[in-house]
């Protein structure tokens, strides 16, 4: 046994304790160390951030990211944990192409990961959920809600209505274009959509506006907001990087959603990391939809939280608790039962967020500028992962079976 000591996070505020872990797994929360081996963790010690929607890429645009570069940059942003979607260039709807996937990326995560499956007429015993598209976007996906066939597992939504992006399209040349042609009611005609074929384990994937939010709590179910949609809008001078799907809306719908954060109709913040070259990025009407995000989600949710944008409580439901519970993973916790990840931060040092500086294969960031807080050690299963911005551990991330438990 080694006793981990520090100010954590437990039971919903920072108390010196010891953390008895065992085998990676946390034993007790305990006033002495039990006679343990006693490590030091500084600054305030939260639960590692569960990221429960990332595209990694891999395999088939390892240009883009693969394991390797898209769990670096989770660990050094704080997050020990994510779920990858399945819109691979070999689309993961079956057995086949999910071992396929497995395998590529055998042995290349330093974080822990769950893979998701694409909706279908098959259901694979370890994906973590499936994976709803009822628009098309990057990967050019659509879900035939009438021919799938569901588990009891998550059901993560693109809600954006394939019907309604037909009426509304154009070919947008710049921010304002792209929102106007994938407006907020494609959004909501899909929740609709989606609540005459499913009740139970929806969950609608990055909401960017409060309507939307009111709409899935009243059918019951969870709801996801991204960093982007909640700091970035059309006004901004951003361009292609801040071509997303859904689109960033305009300064008043982001304003309020980021006023609602912490209301209780958010129960997630994903990155929804999508990462894409800077050279396809150069041009509005050619570049691909999708912003990378894993490096920076935590530290900017730290830095919103310092400021007075979300309570402790809040920050640490929506980066760790509430997706590791969606998801299925003894995660999220600094509790007897849970996986010893955790990261420590000082919260007095922020410092401005810079493209060159994360390590996403993107390489850019619409969030340049931006203050984060970023983590100073990071904890996977027990072991140090990564110290003072730099990886120390090695690529011992492993595969989160999604089995029915
Ligand atoms: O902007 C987006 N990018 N939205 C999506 O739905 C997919 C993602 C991607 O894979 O690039
Ligand atoms: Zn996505």
């Amino acid at each position: 046994m080694e006793a981990f000591r520090g100010l954590f996070y437990v039971e919903g505020e920072f108390r010196e304790r010891y953390v008895l872990v065992e085998d990676g797994v946390i034993r007790k929360v305990s006033l002495d160390p039990d006679g343990s081996h006693v490590t030091p963790i500084p600054g305030h010690v939260l639960p590692g951030g569960v990221d429960m929607h990332v595209h990694f890429r891999d395999p088939g645009e390892e240009k883009k990211e693969d394991f390797r570069t898209g769990s670096t940059a989770a660990a050094l942003g704080g997050t020990t944990t994510v779920f990858d979607m399945p819109n691979n260039v070999i689309p993961v709807r079956d057995e086949r192409t999910f071992n396929f996937k497995k395998d590529a990326i055998s042995g290349k995560s330093y974080v822990d990961f769950g893979l998701y499956q694409l909706a279908s007429e098959q259901l694979i015993d370890s994906a973590t959920g499936e994976k709803i598209f009822l628009g098309k976007s990057t990967g050019g996906i659509l879900t035939d809600l009438e021919k799938c066939v569901w588990s009891g597992k998550v059901k993560v939504v693109h809600s954006e209505l394939q019907e309604c992006l037909e009426r509304n399209a154009l070919h947008p040349r710049n921010l304002f274009e792209h929102d106007a042609s994938r407006p907020i009611e494609c959004e909501l005609s899909g929740i609709e959509r989606v609540a005459e074929y499913l009740t139970e384990n929806v969950h609608i994937a990055h909401v960017t506006n409060v309507r939307a939010l009111s709409l899935a709590k009243a059918f019951g179910f969870t709801t996801e907001v991204t960093p982007h949609h909640l700091l970035l809008n059309t006004s901004m001078e951003i361009g292609s990087f801040g071509k997303v799907n859904p689109p960033l809306r305009k300064k008043t719908v982001q304003e309020e959603l980021l006023y609602n954060l912490d209301l209780g109709k958010v129960d997630v913040i994903s990155s929804d990391h999508a990462p894409h070259t800077r050279e396809e990025k150069s041009e509005f009407s050619t570049s691909p939809s999708g912003i990378p995000g894993v490096e920076t989600r935590v530290p900017l949710v730290l830095a919103l939280f310092k400021k007075g944008n979300i309570s402790l409580a809040g920050m640490v439901s929506l980066l760790m608790e509430n997706p590791a519970r969606i998801c299925r993973v003894n995660k999220g916790y600094i509790a007897a039962g849970y996986d010893a990840d955790f990261i420590s931060v000082d919260f007095n040092d922020s410092r401005k967020i810079r493209g060159e500086d994360l390590h996403s294969r993107a390489g850019w960031t619409p969030f340049e500028g931006y203050e984060g807080i970023f983590p100073k050690e990071v904890y996977l299963r027990g072991d140090l992962l990564a110290q003072e911005g730099e990886i120390v551990g090695d690529r011992r991330g492993a595969f989160l079976d999604g089995k029915a438990k």
